[in-house]
């Protein structure tokens, strides 16, 4: 794993960012896995700023997002569908017809799911996939416990998570209860990952990851098995992991 520290949740965007854009460059009609929540905003805006002053082009781009709430429409101002709208979809050259997420609103979910690892799979799977993380190590919304052999399901979402996103909402009691998410398999197979962590409250997942096992417990460890990850972190989400010369203790 390659690890980045950076001082601060804008140099991790700006990061970020070049990544993914260093990934349109080298293959303008790239995979891009993404993902939703507080930790990507910056990098949108950064991407949109680029697509403006420098014209890289998403003409070519297909996207496959992670996951998507059960029971949100998809002009619901909270669903992940309008998240990926407003802070990037709208403001590049990106066909929508190419954009992916999971119907939340689909009749029969499992159905649903089906069609979404088909696609997965027909798409070729994500040649970067870009991550956050969970205060308690989720990726997507596989939550602790989660196979790593899952394949897009449906799962009941902890109620740590839906406190840490009930934020958005006007009470906790909106937060929908359920959610689809790509499975970790699917995630694995992405042939880059690239992993961002910002903040203290992340802290505690980044030092399990860096420190522990991979184990089912912390669904994040999987990733230390991937032959192309890069975490880029900023000083406070690695403020637990202990440091050598540079070097983090297990890397
Ligand atoms: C979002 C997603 C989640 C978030 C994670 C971190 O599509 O899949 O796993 O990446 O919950 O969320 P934030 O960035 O809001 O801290």
């Amino acid at each position: 794993m390659k690890i980045i520290e950076v001082l601060s949740y804008e140099e991790m965007s700006t990061k970020a960012a070049n990544f993914i854009i260093q990934q349109i460059n080298q293959d303008p009609s790239s995979v891009l896995g993404l993902a939703t929540g507080e930790t990507t905003l910056g990098l949108y805006k950064k991407l949109v700023q680029d697509h403006y002053l420098n014209n890289t082009s998403y003409q070519n781009i297909r996207t496959l997002n992670l996951d998507e709430y059960v029971g949100l429409a998809e002009n619901d101002p909270q669903s992940y569908r309008t998240y990926m709208n407003n802070q990037l979809f709208n403001h590049v050259d990106l066909p929508i017809q190419q954009t992916h997420l999971p119907d939340g609103m689909a009749k029969n979910l499992v159905e649903e799911c089906l069609r979404y690892d088909e696609l997965i799979y027909n798409i070729g799977g994500a040649d970067i996939q870009l991550l956050g993380i969970g205060q308690n190590g989720h990726i997507g919304f596989n939550e602790p416990g989660t196979s790593f052999q899952s394949n897009t399901h449906v799962v009941e979402l902890m109620d740590s998570t839906r406190k840490a996103n009930a934020r958005y909402f006007s009470s906790i009691n909106d937060v929908p209860t359920h959610a689809i998410t790509m499975g970790i398999q699917s995630i694995f197979n992405s042939k880059k990952i690239l992993l961002l962590a910002s903040g203290h409250k992340k802290a505690n997942a980044i030092e399990r990851l860096l420190n522990g096992k991979v184990n089912e417990d912390l669904p994040v460890s999987i990733l230390k098995n991937h032959e192309d990850i890069t975490l880029i972190a900023d000083r406070e989400a690695l403020s637990l992991t202990k440091k050598n010369d540079g070097i983090y203790s297990t890397y």
